[in-house]
């Protein structure tokens, strides 16, 4: 996979192809699509394996490459990794040859290639997306991705980001080939995880203990919240989410109480450690 059908002579080429294309309309693309998301310029395999493996990849994954040009990282994750996937281009032939790779590859049955724009693309069967596309197009597609991915979705974008929806993580390293393509010899890795949805009122309640109103105010993955009981309103502190999970620290008096759960749909529940081994249960469902 790593040489094989993609040899350094075809991918050379392509590149040049893809250059070229940026300055035209490529005859393999309806007319009624526009190329905004960018022209085709393939990953490099090396790039494509840490892309595989900053989103940590694996056999139950359905990973969906918007723009998928060749077909380059769903086919690898596909034939190394073993998962399924999907991948939509606006370019026809681009699909043509993705499916016809992944027939010699042996994965046809795990994985599938649809001449179709992004936006009209349904992402939300995916555990993986990956992006290799223009940044104003990667703000375009920001809301797109925020709010039909399933929390827990992981996303890798290659090189660009999505501006005010910061990162999760990021990795930048060495790419000699790249010079070819851009111009600049190295790559960064941007990876975001697609929070659970929590803004809103919910009525928090901890087995054994008191019950309290928390209302969450919510930024992407950044949280802001205050919680009252009994007449008294704090703030929370270090609210986090990382997908499902959120995390943040109640004071109450001189008690620090660390609460962690899940979320999953209108409930959370999970434990608040209070130090010295003293830990209890709590849910909250949403609505005051
Ligand atoms: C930079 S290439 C990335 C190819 C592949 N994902 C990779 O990383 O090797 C961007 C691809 O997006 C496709 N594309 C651009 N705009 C698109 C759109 N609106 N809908 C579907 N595909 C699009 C182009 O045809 C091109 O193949």
């Amino acid at each position: 996979m790593k040489s094989g059908w993609r040899s350094a002579a075809v991918v050379t080429g392509m590149m040049w192809a893809c250059i070229a294309a940026g300055a035209q309309k490529q005859p393999n693309v309806p007319p009624e699509y526009e190329r905004e998301g960018g022209p085709y310029v393939p990953t490099p395999n090396v790039v494509v394996d840490q892309m595989l493996t900053l989103a940590n990849v694996g056999a139950s994954d359905y990973v969906i490459d918007l723009g998928s040009g060749d077909g380059i990282i769903v086919l690898t994750a596909a034939h190394q990794r073993k998962s399924s996937g999907y991948g939509v281009d606006i370019d026809e032939e681009l699909i043509r040859l993705s499916n016809l790779r992944a027939k010699s590859l042996g994965v046809s049955g795990r994985v599938l290639f649809e001449a179709k724009d992004i936006f009209k693309t349904d992402v939300s069967k995916a555990t993986v997306v990956t992006l290799y596309l223009l940044p104003e197009f990667m703000r375009r597609l920001r809301p797109k991705l925020f709010n039909e991915l399933k929390p827990g979705t992981r996303i890798v974008s290659h090189d660009y980001h999505f501006d005010e929806w910061q990162h999760d993580d990021d990795l930048s390293f060495d790419v000699p080939e790249k010079e070819f393509i851009s111009g600049v010899p190295h790559a960064t890795l941007y990876l975001w995880i697609v929070p659970a949805k929590v803004e809103g009122a919910w009525r928090l309640q901890l087995d054994g203990g008191g019950e309290y109103s928390l209302v969450l105010k919510q930024r992407y993955q950044n949280l802001e919240g205050t919680v009252e009981t009994k007449g008294r309103q704090a703030g929370l502190l270090e609210p986090k989410m990382k997908g499902t999970e959120i995390n943040f620290v109640l004071l109450q008096g001189a008690t620090r109480g660390q609460f962690s759960g899940k979320v999953n749909g209108n409930r959370m529940e999970g434990t608040a450690n209070f130090g010295d081994g003293k830990a209890m249960r709590w849910s909250a469902s949403k609505g005051s």
